[in-house]
């Protein structure tokens, strides 16, 4: 395990480009499996997470060539996957585990067992099982809820799903699996989540439509992508962005960034609390299902914050970025709060307990609740200490405490910081250059 210093910054000046967005490549590489004709795929994210994913397209029998510049799938159909030797290992990916069931549960009489790291095996995987086992399939998960887990594949019915937790992973499997379904399946959130997969089914040819919070598939004989271009992630982006608004002296350009609106969450909170930042955000398309993904540049300079309320409608559009909320709440004026975010509890940590205890060892005023937490803010730049934190394995959590550091008065050890590989493996290279800058 590595334990990485981020030291007091200066300031962070200059461009940057994020690594490619964690979401839509895992769902390129799935997408691409899945369809019959070769799909290239350009700024493939090279990530533990996303490599996890081409593995396992791979055992299910898709090839995967790799050029200078871009992926080429070759799919094996909608309905041929093919029945590997042994398990297929996600990983530590979350995404990959749950979206993956949903094509697999299609193949009529065959089986899949996935497994994955221990921070999987934690992971519920009973959200998944319910609905695709109303669809046809059968799912046998340790202790009813875990991975491992074995899917039968079996003939598929449509369903009308509710979903009982505002999940992009639940949505996106239950839609795959409504591909091979007879008639529509139709999903209803009950708040709106990243909706990355039905804008590549979109533009694989798929009817989907939307109507307020209900989002229908109707099923296909194959899927018909080209290519798919990956913009920069803003999740990861955001760490940055949080970094420049932190550290005094500080404006950076955040370049070739995906906008999509149902991931923006974070910058609007951000520009609430009073965060200087200049960027076209795409708009709520409404009904609309556009079949690419918006990307810009963003533009933030340090500046002051005053403390936010985040309520559970907006907790979706930000889910993996409330770390962050709660390092800017240090540094922010007042109060506070997210409320409505017990969801953070199943991420690759249980992230409501790991950042609240993170953040307070290094001097924050920060308390957890049930379903988020609340941060009583001193007020102006170097508000937090600083000391050690541990990423427990968390990528998002490694990559918050190194960000605490630059930001803080006394600098922050972070113990396993490798665990920003899963997302961002040149993290500590992007950062050194911005503070060059
Ligand atoms: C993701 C959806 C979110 C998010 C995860 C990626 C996706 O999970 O936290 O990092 O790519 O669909 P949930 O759908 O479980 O909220």
């Amino acid at each position: 395990m590595s334990t990485v210093r981020f030291d007091p910054a200066r300031r962070l000046r200059g461009q940057v480009t994020p690594p490619a967005d964690k979401s839509i490549s895992h769902r390129a590489a799935i997408l691409g499996a899945m369809a019959a004709e070769p799909v290239r795929i350009r700024n493939y994210l090279d990530a533990a997470d996303t490599n996890s994913t081409l593995a396992a397209m791979q055992q299910l029998g898709a090839l995967v060539q790799v050029g200078p510049d871009e992926l080429v799938l070759r799919g094996t159909g909608l309905r041929q996957a093919a029945e590997p030797d042994g398990p297929i290992d996600v990983g530590n990916a979350g995404t990959l585990m749950r979206l993956l069931p949903g094509w697999l549960a299609g193949q009529e009489d065959r089986s899949y067992t996935l497994d994955g790291d221990a921070s999987i095996r934690r992971r519920p995987v009973d959200r998944i099982a319910e609905p695709l086992e109303r669809m046809g399939a059968t799912i046998e998960a340790t202790d009813g809820r875990l991975p491992p887990f074995t899917i039968h594949g079996g003939r598929l019915r449509s369903i009308a799903y509710d979903l009982p937790v505002a999940s992009a992973q639940v949505k996106s499997c239950v839609l795959l699996a409504g591909l091979m379904a007879d008639g529509a399946t139709t999903v209803v959130e009950p708040a709106p989540s990243r909706d990355h997969t039905e804008r590549m089914l979109a533009a694989a040819g798929v009817t989907v439509n939307r109507n307020g919070r209900h989002v229908a598939v109707t099923n296909a004989d194959e899927l018909v992508l080209d290519e798919v271009i990956v913009p920069g992630d803003p999740s990861s982006a955001a760490f940055l962005v949080a970094a420049a608004v932190l550290v005094p002296g500080s404006r950076i350009t955040v370049r070739a960034t995906g906008t999509n609106w149902t991931r923006t969450g974070f910058l609007r909170i951000l520009e609430r609390m009073g965060g200087v930042l200049v960027g076209d955000l795409e708009d709520d398309p409404g009904d609309d299902v556009p079949p690419d993904e918006p990307v810009g540049d963003l533009e933030v300079a340090h500046g002051p914050l005053v403390g936010t309320v985040v309520e559970a409608d907006e907790v979706p559009l930000a889910i993996d970025e409330l770390p962050l909320v709660a390092l800017l709440g240090c540094f922010a004026e007042g109060e506070t709060v997210v409320r409505g975010a017990q969801e953070l509890r199943v991420k690759e940590s249980d992230r409501i307990a790991t950042v609240v205890g993170g953040l307070r060892g290094l001097g924050a005023d920060i308390e957890a609740t049930e379903d988020g937490f609340v941060v009583r803010g001193v007020g102006g730049p170097k508000s937090l200490r600083g000391g050690t934190i541990a990423s427990h394995g968390d990528h998002r959590l490694a990559m918050l405490g190194a960000i605490a550091g630059l930001a803080s008065r006394e600098g922050v050890e972070v113990d396993g910081m490798e665990a920003a590989d899963v997302s961002y493996p040149t993290f500590a290279d992007d950062v050194a250059a911005l503070l060059r800058g």
